[in-house]
């Protein structure tokens, strides 16, 4: 049942498909929460995470419209985000799995693809490599 659910996630996704990219928006005034998001090939918005960096630790929560779901855009949400904590020194980025309309077992699956560990009381948890000595 599980194997037929995540062939049918992968079918769905066009690999081939070119998305948009991911617009990265700085916190505003008084604010320290940046706003990564994207949109769909025809404009509309279809996602965003949003993250506040604390020290060396990024606290991240990520959506995707429900009719946008399974197509690659959680994964490059993720990359572009995943790759600007990199870049500011962060070693730790935290979330919380917080049920959504019945879509808290796509969000489980999809925080086991990208390595994240998810604590009993639904703490995600990724640590990140820390960048190699020179
Ligand atoms: C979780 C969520 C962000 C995933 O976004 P998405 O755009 O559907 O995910 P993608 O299509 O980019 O998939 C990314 C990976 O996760 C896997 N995945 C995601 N949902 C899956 C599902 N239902 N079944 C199997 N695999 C799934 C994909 O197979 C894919 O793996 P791959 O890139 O290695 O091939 C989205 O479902 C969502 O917003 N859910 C509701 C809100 C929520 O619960 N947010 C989390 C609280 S912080």
């Amino acid at each position: 049942m599980e194997f037929l659910e995540e062939l049918f996630h992968k079918t769905k996704k066009d690999k081939n498909r070119p998305l948009p990219e991911v617009d990265l928006l700085e916190p505003e005034d008084g604010s320290n929460i940046y706003r990564f998001l994207i949109s769909g090939t025809t404009g509309e918005r279809t996602g965003y995470l949003l993250s506040e960096l604390d020290g060396n630790v990024a606290h991240f929560s990520i959506y995707v419209d429900k009719q946008s779901a399974g197509k690659g855009y959680g994964r490059k949400l993720w990359k572009r985000f995943k790759s600007w904590a990199e870049d500011n020194g962060v070693i730790q980025i935290r979330g919380h799995l917080v049920p959504d309309d019945g879509r808290e077992n796509d969000a489980r699956k999809f925080y086991h693809r990208i390595g994240a560990i998810i604590t009993k009381d639904n703490q995600i948890i990724i640590n990140l490599e820390k960048p190699a000595q020179t």
